[in-house]
């Protein structure tokens, strides 16, 4: 198994590509521990030997330190931090509301940011050579119309993830991102479900169509895992050839 002996957190974890990463890593033999904001998420079963769920905001930095604190609590270590958990808001620059603004920059810049730095700090104290993968986007590399606090959080993660790995290399811990195209989780469906917004993703998708969950947890588990040990502040695409063009 590929994670065997692994300790995860996988930040918003309750559903889409949080839920298929926690539940791969599982697979893989880690032991997870699966996080939402939701104090008891219903669609979730988890196996007690291998996995806990701890509620937490990621845009509270109390709740992201004792987040990992119960995790270390429970397993003694933290080998992976998954910072997935995300939030997908619309609005341009001519109209975007204060409140939207701060509320995108706060889960996805500053959750990335609490969840980066608390569990180097964990794992640089412990002497564990760590992996933290953040979760970015297609839309963190280029913008889309009507999105711009979305496009600006996660250009920051891009960013948050190349200094980071410059920090934190000689430590052995490595940083790396997930920048996914369009994949059907809750956060798309609503948009995905309008023919003409399909139509404009999948046209602009070289390979031709919607993502699922399950391609997007592969690459958090290469980079999660021992396989990726050279690997560190890479932007790691799985975008059906999106940013390609
Ligand atoms: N689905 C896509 O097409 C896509 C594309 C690019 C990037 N992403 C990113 O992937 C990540 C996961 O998105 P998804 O598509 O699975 O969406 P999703 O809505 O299915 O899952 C996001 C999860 O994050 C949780 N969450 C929201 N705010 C939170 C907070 N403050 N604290 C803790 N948890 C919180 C939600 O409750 C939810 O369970 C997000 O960072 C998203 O921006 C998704």
């Amino acid at each position: 198994m590929r994670l065997e002996n692994k300790i995860a957190i996988v930040t918003g974890a309750a559903s889409g590509l949080g839920k298929a990463m926690a539940e791969l890593f599982v697979a893989e033999g880690a032991k997870v521990v699966y996080s939402d904001i939701y104090d008891a998420p219903v669609d979730l079963t988890i196996d007690a030997e291998k996995a806990i769920y701890v509620k937490c905001d990621v845009a509270k930095r109390e709740e992201v330190a004792t987040l990992i604190q119960k995790a270390i609590e429970k397993f003694g270590a933290l080998d992976i931090m998954i910072n997935n958990a995300g939030v997908g808001t619309t609005g341009s620059i001519l109209d975007v509301k204060d409140d939207v603004w701060e509320k995108t920059i706060g889960v996805n810049l500053s959750g990335t940011f609490y969840g980066s730095q608390l569990a180097a700090q964990v794992m640089k104290e412990k002497g564990i050579k760590g992996s933290i993968v953040n979760l970015s986007s297609i839309l963190g590399t280029v913008g889309l119309p009507g999105t711009v606090a979305y496009c600006a959080s996660k250009g920051g993660v891009v960013q948050l993830t190349h200094a980071a790995a410059l920090d934190l290399a000689s430590y052995g811990i490595r940083v790396n991102a997930i920048a996914p195209g369009f994949i059907l989780t809750n956060m798309t469906k609503g948009m995905l479900n309008n023919d003409s917004f399909n139509k404009l993703v999948t046209g602009n998708t070289p390979l031709g169509y919607v993502g699922e969950a399950n391609d997007i947890a592969y690459a958090a588990l290469y980079l999660a895992s021992d396989e990726a040990k050279y690997v560190t502040g890479t932007i790691l695409h799985v975008d059906g050839g999106w940013t390609a063009r």
